[in-house]
């Protein structure tokens, strides 16, 4: 088989990719280690940026997502026994918006699906073959059988455990990476979430999130020790740690239920520099993870799927390498400063295991300061929507 990008990976970085490829008269295979439903079975993140719902718009997916997600102007920030609230729209004219990673996955899917896109299921031992000649190719079995794709480029969207990274040798690769002490609680339950925006708890048993869905499916996260199992976790045990941690007025009027999702994530910062090997290039969680403290991990996705697109569509419609040359410095760029923020808004909201009273004083001061300073909670609201692409 021939085809122009060989894309790895059908999570939401690959699918985007290949649908904004496609309208652009750019051919591309998508290949998916597992099945579609294992994928779409993936609770994932949440909110999305402007520069998401842009691209998802772009590539001709955005019609239910702006029907039916839902746009939040703010966020709320509890702590030190109050609640203060962050107005995106006032300090920087952007709000984000409520959709959740299985509908933006299940709406690429679909689209892809109709456009007769090529996407391969259930491949097994993935390989990058000479990323860096111009002429790089890509085998793989499914079901015992060995394929070969010849293609101009291959895209690593591949998430953190994906072949592509791999492909990349230790010589040439600088990897940065910070493991935090913790985990994140997640559950999903069909109830009506808490409040109309976002709680974001920092509390003395521990950092707690409740956010959404939609009107009638309720995620919401608690830190846990990385050593807890989710068995041990009842839904009354969840639910009762919930309300110890999220403001007085919210846990009273919590309404809860039995959870239809429960996972337990550890937290990372992770970078890989470049994201280009050759006419390999990373995108997403290939590339970077951050922990889920302001929800970046795929807004940032985006952001990469933006600079190689348009890099992609220089290189074949307008014949200029520029896009192609500058991603991975252009992409990374953007990276560590949303790695700053998640890693910024990570150290706010958690209490450290490790934590001295000189550490607690100084988290709270600083959340005091972002609760004062007109300045400081622009800061806060820039990063959160997003930065330019
Ligand atoms: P992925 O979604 O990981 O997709 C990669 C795809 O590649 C997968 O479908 C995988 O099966 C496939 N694949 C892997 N290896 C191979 C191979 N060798 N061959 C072929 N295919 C392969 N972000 C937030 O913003 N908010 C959140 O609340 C949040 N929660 C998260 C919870 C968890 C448990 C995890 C893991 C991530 C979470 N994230 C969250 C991050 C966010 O979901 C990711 O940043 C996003 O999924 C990145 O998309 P991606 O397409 O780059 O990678
Ligand atoms: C969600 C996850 C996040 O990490 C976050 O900061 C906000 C929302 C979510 O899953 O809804």
């Amino acid at each position: 088989m021939r085809t122009q990008v060989v894309i790895v990976g059908g999570g939401p970085s690959g699918l985007l990719l290949s649908q904004l490829l496609l309208k652009s008269g750019i051919e591309s295979i998508v290949l998916e280690r597992k099945t579609k439903d294992y994928v779409l079975s993936r609770i994932r993140a949440g909110i999305l940026e402007q520069g998401m719902l842009n691209l998802m718009r772009e590539a001709g997916v955005g019609d239910r997502m702006d029907a039916e997600g839902f746009v939040h102007d703010g966020t709320l920030i509890a702590a030190n026994n109050e609640t203060f609230r962050i107005d995106f729209v006032q300090r920087t004219g952007t709000p984000v918006m409520v959709y959740g990673q299985t509908e933006v996955t299940r709406d690429l899917y679909e689209a892809r699906e109709k456009a007769g896109g090529k996407i391969v299921f259930n491949t097994d031992g993935v390989v990058i073959h000479d990323a860096k000649t111009d002429a790089p190719y890509v085998t793989y079995t499914v079901d015992g059988t060995e394929h070969r794709i010849d293609c101009d480029f291959v895209a690593g969207c591949d998430g953190f455990h994906g072949v592509s990274r791999k492909t990349i040798p230790d010589s040439v690769r600088s990897e940065y990476e910070k493991i935090y002490p913790f985990g994140w609680l997640g559950v999903l339950s069909e109830t009506p979430p808490v409040d109309d925006e976002l709680i974001y708890a920092n509390s003395p048993r521990g950092f707690a999130l409740c956010s959404m869905r939609n009107a009638n499916l309720s995620r919401y996260y608690v830190q846990c020790p990385l050593t807890d199992h989710v068995d041990d976790w009842t839904d009354a045990a969840f639910w009762d740690e919930l309300k110890r941690r999220i403001p007085e007025e919210a846990a009273d009027k919590l309404i809860t239920g039995p959870t239809i999702e429960k996972s337990i994530a550890p937290l990372r910062s992770f970078v890989t520099e470049p994201m280009q090997w050759g006419r390999l290039f990373l995108c997403g969680d290939a590339a970077h993870i951050v922990p889920p403290t302001g929800a970046k991990g795929l807004n940032t996705a985006a952001s990469d799927i933006h600079y190689l697109y348009h890099a992609l569509k220089e290189h074949y419609l307008e014949g200029s390498d520029e896009g192609i040359d500058g991603y991975s410095q252009k992409a990374l760029l953007r990276i560590w400063k949303a790695e700053r923020f998640s890693w910024w808004m990570t150290n706010l909201l958690h209490r450290f295991p490790d934590q001295s009273d000189f550490d607690l004083k100084m988290q709270q001061a600083q959340i005091a300061f972002l609760r004062d300073s007109d300045a400081a909670q622009t800061v806060m609201a820039e990063n959160y929507v997003g930065l330019p692409y």
